[in-house]
């Protein structure tokens, strides 16, 4: 009987965390609002559709020619105004895809974004 009362528990327990971890997502996570959301979207479909992860990593994943774009906007050593110009002009490596102003802006929101749900090593 004592078997059967702690299974029923840890299947109530489990069917609890499950529907908190899937309705709110676990700790961490960062909804953009609502306004920028929008813009976030853009970003990441601008992003898929001209291959950026081909270079570029998130997260630790995609390719090695470009530098890891996860925390690049907050990096001391980067930040918006230099992703801005490698954007517009690109790079020795980095190609120019002369994108429009509006473009840029949601790349970077997209990126801007990402940067919030990393946890970055300081130095
Ligand atoms: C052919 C490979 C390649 C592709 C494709 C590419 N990049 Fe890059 N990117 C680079 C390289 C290499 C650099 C480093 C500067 C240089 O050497 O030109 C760079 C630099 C950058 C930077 C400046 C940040 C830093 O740490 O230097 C940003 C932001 C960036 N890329 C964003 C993008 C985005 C967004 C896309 C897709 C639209 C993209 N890149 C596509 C190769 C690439």
């Amino acid at each position: 009987m004592f078997y059967v009362r702690l299974l029923f528990i840890l299947v109530v327990s489990y069917a609890c965390y499950s529907f908190v971890v899937y309705t709110k997502g676990t700790a961490g996570t960062i909804t953009p609002a609502a306004e920028t959301q929008q813009v976030v979207s853009e970003g990441k479909q601008l992003y898929q559709q001209y291959n950026c992860t081909a270079c570029h990593q998130i997260y630790g994943l995609g390719g090695y020619l470009g530098p890891e774009l996860t925390t690049a906007y907050s990096d001391k050593n980067r930040g918006e105004a230099y992703m801005r110009a490698m954007l517009q002009a690109g790079g020795s490596r980095m190609p120019n895809f002369h994108f429009t102003s509006q473009q840029i802006d949601a790349l970077i929101a997209y990126l801007k974004y990402v940067d919030t749900t990393a946890t970055p090593i300081k130095d």
